[in-house]
């Protein structure tokens, strides 16, 4: 019997592309898995009404790793029209799967990295005091930034509403504040709660300062907006100066969520652990995932105390999913299988794997679409970019 089983839930999209390529890294590691397969997704929800089938939780329960590709949502009309005839008016509501999933199993650690690659064309840099054009005056500066986002509340807890109930609109009414919304009518109101636990932030902050030990840097970063937002930012930061006392080793900054985002071009190599709440914390690591080389680049993983579940942060890309040999970039996937492994306590494989990839990357011979800043398309292959499967075929042939 194999030590671990792994569910696999491709999805929608190029997660059919990229998933597989994972799972080639993993053989050739020698992680010794079986996978399973789960549905997830657009057709899961056309088909059931429900975009994360049972089934698919069950394993999740009772195998508790997952390794996920991406999904496809629409809104909400989209949504209803694409129901198969006979669930149509039935009152189905599309629920994101990643965010239910996310809630289901409490997988609250959602952690992020960007680190740059030497040798990456899509690497930030920026340009010397006196540097010019067409002369050797810019500096890369080395990005390795992780953010630790709160995954299963803030913006993203779901309570919302549009022409919210009397309730509802009864207990905004107590707030001396809603008193400038108070004589609107219904239709024209809408409101989405904030919702920060002390138990949750606690955790989050806990895995950031942990991270930051694991990897000997000298800070943590906690980026909100306490100024303004003062109940929520608030908790998050005064729970950050608590569990801070117990790193004292550790420093803690802290930085506002606008100002951080102007500090990206300034001084990205200052920030190597940063943690913040659901919907800053998806900003901030979509930001820094910018640095780095973007979406072909982005790995994460959602980390609960029993289920863990690692999936690269871009999504279906429905435009190229239908290209045959595909040609999206299957690095943040790989990274994201990787992350399984140091999740795992398998970090020697996880390492390996990176070490390869930062080999082709700085080698510069295989590129994909993405990394030599081409238009996606049919054509990326004939003007010269690597496919999915050449670029994994590259990273094994450095892991040999
Ligand atoms: P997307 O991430 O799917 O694609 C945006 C663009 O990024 C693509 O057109 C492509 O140019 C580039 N890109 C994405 N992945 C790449 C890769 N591996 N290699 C090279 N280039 C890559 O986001 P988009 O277009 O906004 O959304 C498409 C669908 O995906 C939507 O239905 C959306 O709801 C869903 N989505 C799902 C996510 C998830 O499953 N976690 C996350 C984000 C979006
Ligand atoms: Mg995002």
């Amino acid at each position: 019997m194999a030590k671990y089983t792994v569910i696999t839930m491709p999805g929608d999209g190029i997660g059919n592309q990229v998933l597989p390529e994972s799972l080639r890294v993993l053989k050739a590691v020698g992680f010794d898995a079986e996978y399973i397969h789960a549905d997830i997704g657009w057709d899961c929800w056309r088909a059931q009404g429900n975009a994360l089938p049972d089934r698919t939780i069950e394993l999740l329960t009772k195998h508790k790793l997952g390794l996920f590709g991406a999904i496809t949502s629409k809104p909400n009309k989209a949504a209803q029209a694409e129901l198969k005839p006979e669930l149509q008016g039935k009152g189905y509501v599309y629920y994101s799967p990643i965010v239910t999933m996310r809630q289901k199993f409490n997988l609250d650690i959602c952690m992020r990295p960007c680190v740059g690659f030497t040798g990456n064309p899509l690497n930030y840099i920026r340009k010397k005091v006196g540097g010019g054009f067409g002369e050797p005056g810019f500096d890369e500066p080395k990005i390795d930034t992780t953010v630790f986002r709160q995954g299963t509340e803030g913006m993203y807890a779901g309570v919302e509403w549009t022409n919210p109930p009397e309730n509802v609109r009864a207990a905004l009414n107590s707030h001396p504040r809603f008193k400038a919304f108070a004589s609107l009518p219904g239709p024209e109101l809408a409101v989405s709660c904030r919702i920060i636990t002390r138990k949750a932030a606690q955790r989050i902050v806990t895995a950031a300062f942990e991270y930051a030990k694991k990897r000997g840097f000298k800070g943590v970063t906690i980026c909100e907006k306490p100024n303004v937002v003062r109940e929520t930012s608030g908790m998050m930061e005064e729970v950050a100066k608590e569990v801070a006392k117990n790193y004292p080793g550790i420093a803690l900054w802290s930085t506002n969520i606008d100002a951080q985002l102007m500090w990206l071009n300034k001084n990205p190599e200052e920030y190597n652990v940063i943690v913040s709440s659901n919907l800053f914390g998806d900003i901030l690591s979509d930001a820094f995932a910018g640095l780095v080389g973007g979406l072909g680049f982005a790995a994460s993983g959602n980390i609960g105390d029993d289920v863990a579940v690692f999936e690269p942060t871009h999504g279906s890309a429905p435009k190229y999913a239908e290209l045959n040999p595909p040609i999206v970039n299957p690095i943040a996937m790989v990274l994201s299988a990787a992350m399984m492994l140091d999740h795992v306590g398998e970090d020697q494989n996880a390492n390996r794997i990176r070490r390869a990839i930062a080999d082709v990357v700085r080698e510069g011979k295989v590129r994909t679409y993405d990394m030599m800043r081409f238009t996606g398309g049919p054509k990326a292959i004939s003007q010269g970019a690597a496919s999915t499967v050449q670029m994994t075929d590259a990273i094994l042939e450095k892991l040999k």
